[in-house]
């Protein structure tokens, strides 16, 4: 049985934060050590590797070895309609508004962090219920995200514990409306999952045909970056906007001391 070492050096650790930020423009210090140890840790000993050095190592020449990494680096913690003040928005003036200004076009939604998919699926019941109403509004919603294996819970579309329950706590209707329950947890219906699609996306390399979105849900991954990399990343994002598009952040983001050129709208919306 391989024994992985119980503690990586200073060395390895500065070279694995420098790793992280390579690969993904997170920047972590080194407190987060004891996480990333955690992390890789069950990694190592699946590659039956003995040292931290050795992982490194392995990650100069081995390219899939580096989307593993990514998968183990990042914090994907999501929820279904997480913050309701940006559904409100969204619900009660984005999209009448959108609608009366566009009429027979076909809005396009980015959930540009999309983790598991619970918020491109927030998006998606929130449009679905919108249709109702205006059988000509048309929608599509693109979840990206750097990591792989988020993505394909988000391409399934199956969801169990905390994320199920949660959904249930908050807003038990729209769970029964829009998922089956399947053993041990919920299916998302056809109708729902139908208008959103998935793909692996780095923010800091965002291919120039991915354009055109009306409205961008940029949530809770500015948090892990510097500032002078969440400029890189919005300028990035906003290249791939329409005129006049709303971008959203997280609860604990703002723009304010940053140069961009989005314009404050209300608390965590701004506008081009
Ligand atoms: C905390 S989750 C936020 C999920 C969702 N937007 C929300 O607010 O609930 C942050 C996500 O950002 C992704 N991420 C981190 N760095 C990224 C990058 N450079 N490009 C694209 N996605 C990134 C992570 O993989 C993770 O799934």
């Amino acid at each position: 049985m391989i024994q992985v070492e119980n503690e990586m050096d200073a060395s390895v650790l500065e070279e694995i934060l420098e790793q992280v930020h390579h690969h993904t423009g997170i920047q972590m210090t080194e407190r987060k050590k004891n996480l990333l140890q955690g992390r890789l840790r069950s990694r190592l000993s699946a590659l039956k590797l003995e040292t931290y050095r050795a992982y490194l190592d392995l990650l100069k020449w081995n390219a899939a070895e580096v989307q593993e990494f990514v998968n183990l680096v990042t914090t994907n913690e999501t929820q279904f309609f997480r913050t309701p003040r940006i559904w409100s928005y969204f619900t009660d003036q984005f999209l009448p508004e959108w609608t009366a200004a566009h009429p027979k076009q076909t809005l396009k939604i980015w959930s540009a962090a999309a983790s598991t998919g619970e918020e491109a699926y927030s998006i998606s019941m929130i449009c679905a219920e919108w249709k109702v109403s205006h059988p000509d509004f048309n929608y599509k919603i693109v979840g990206t995200d750097i990591s792989s294996d988020v993505l394909e819970t988000g391409k399934i579309g199956f969801y169990q514990g905390k994320s199920a329950i949660d959904l249930k706590n908050k807003d038990s209707k729209r769970l029964e409306a829009y998922f089956s329950a399947v053993e041990n947890g919920y299916q998302v219906k056809p109708e729902i999952k139908a208008p959103v699609s998935f793909s692996l996306l780095n923010l800091y390399r965002i291919p120039s045909h991915f354009s055109g979105f009306d409205i961008v849900f940029l949530r809770n991954v500015l948090i892990y970056f510097s500032a002078a990399d969440q400029e890189k990343v919005l300028a990035n994002v906003r290249r791939a906007m329409k005129p006049n598009a709303s971008l959203i952040l997280g609860e604990s983001e703002s723009l304010s001391r940053l140069k961009t050129q989005f314009k404050y709208h209300m608390p965590l919306i701004y506008k081009l």
